[in-house]
C-alpha cells in the first residue's frame, strides 16, 4: 500500500517543491539563501580585513569570502597570458574574467582560491600580481563579473562573510551587518611590514608607506566600486585594537555563534 500512496505523494511533494515560488523565485518571495545572514566587511589594505573576517565566519561558522582574491585571480590570469601594466589589454582582460575557471575550496579556513583548478591561494599574493591588479579592479566589465559570481556564491553558501572594498556599498547593500575596517596609515604599514618580516622577506619602511598610500588613492578614486562608507556600516578603527578585540566587538553586534 506505502509503495504507490507514497510514490504520488513524493511526486506530489517534488512538484510543489519545483514549483514553489520559495524554490523558482517567481513570486517575489525571499528565498531561503537570501534570508541567510550576510556580513559585509570593507576597508582600506592593511586594516585587517582579512584576518578579522576570517576569524569572524570561523565564530560564527559560516564561510569567509575574501574578494580580493578574485581581483588578484583575475591579475594572475592577466599575467599567465602576457597582459602587463604597459600592455593592458582591457577588453581581453574583461573575457578572461567572463570565461574564469576561478573556485573556492570552502572545506579549509581559509578556503583555497583555485584557478584553472590549480591551487594559486599562494600565487596570487605574489608582488607581481599586487602589482597589477589595479588593472582588474579598475576594470568596470571585470568588476561586473566578479560581483555576480559574488552574489552567486552568497546565493549558495548558507550565511557568508565577505571583505572587501564595495561588499556593503555595491555588492551587497541589503546586507544584514556591515562593518568598515579602518587603520591609521602608518600603523597598516607596519602590519604590512611585519608581515613581510615573519615570511623572511625584508622590505623599506617608508618605500612601504608611499605603497600603502597609492593603494589608498586607487581604492578611493575608482569610478565604479570605489572604497567608501556603506550606509548604516558599524566603523571600526583597528589601530589600538587586537585581532580578538575587534572580532569580539563584532560578535556582539552580530550575535551568538551559530551552531551546526
Ligand atoms: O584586499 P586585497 O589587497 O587583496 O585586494 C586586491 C585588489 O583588489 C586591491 O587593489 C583592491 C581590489 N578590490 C576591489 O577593488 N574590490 C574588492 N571588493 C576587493 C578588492
Amino acid at each position: 500500500m506505502e509503495g504507490p500512496l507514497s510514490r504520488r505523494w513524493m511526486n506530489w511533494l517534488a512538484y510543489a517543491i519545483l514549483f514553489s515560488p520559495v524554490v523558482s523565485g517567481t513570486g517575489g518571495i525571499v528565498t531561503q539563501e537570501l534570508a541567510e545572514l550576510i556580513i559585509t566587511i570593507d576597508g582600506p589594505a592593511g586594516s585587517g580585513k582579512s584576518a578579522v573576517a576570517g576569524l569572524l565566519a570561523q565564530r560564527l561558522n559560516v564561510p569567509h569570502l575574501d574578494t580580493g582574491a578574485m581581483y588578484r585571480a583575475v591579475a594572475l590570469k592577466a599575467l599567465q597570458v602576457g597582459i602587463t601594466a604597459e600592455r593592458p589589454d582591457q577588453k581581453r582582460l574583461a573575457e578572461l574574467a567572463v570565461n574564469l575557471d576561478l573556485t573556492f575550496d570552502w572545506s579549509t579556513r581559509p578556503a583555497k582560491i583555485l584557478l584553472d583548478a590549480k591551487d594559486v591561494s599562494n600565487d596570487i599574493r605574489r608582488p607581481e600580481v599586487t602589482a597589477i591588479v589595479y588593472l582588474a579592479a579598475d576594470n568596470t566589465l571585470v568588476r561586473a563579473e566578479l560581483v555576480r559570481r559574488q552574489r552567486e556564491i552568497a546565493a549558495q553558501t548558507h550565511g557568508l562573510v565577505t571583505e572587501g572594498r564595495d561588499q556593503g556599498t555595491l555588492v551587497f547593500p541589503d546586507a544584514d551587518f556591515k562593518f568598515y575596517l579602518d587603520a591609521d596609515i602608518k600603523e597598516r604599514a607596519r602590519r604590512r611590514f611585519e608581515e613581510l618580516a615573519r615570511k623572511g622577506i625584508s622590505a623599506d619602511f617608508p618605500t612601504l608607506l608611499a605603497d600603502m598610500h597609492i593603494r589608498d588613492q586607487q581604492d578611493i578614486n575608482r569610478g565604479v566600486g570605489a572604497l567608501k562608507l556603506a550606509p548604516g556600516a558599524v566603523v571600526l578603527d583597528t589601530t589600538a585594537l587586537t585581532l580578538p578585540e575587534v572580532v569580539d566587538a563584532m560578535v556582539k553586534i552580530t550575535g551568538s555563534p551559530r551552531h551546526g
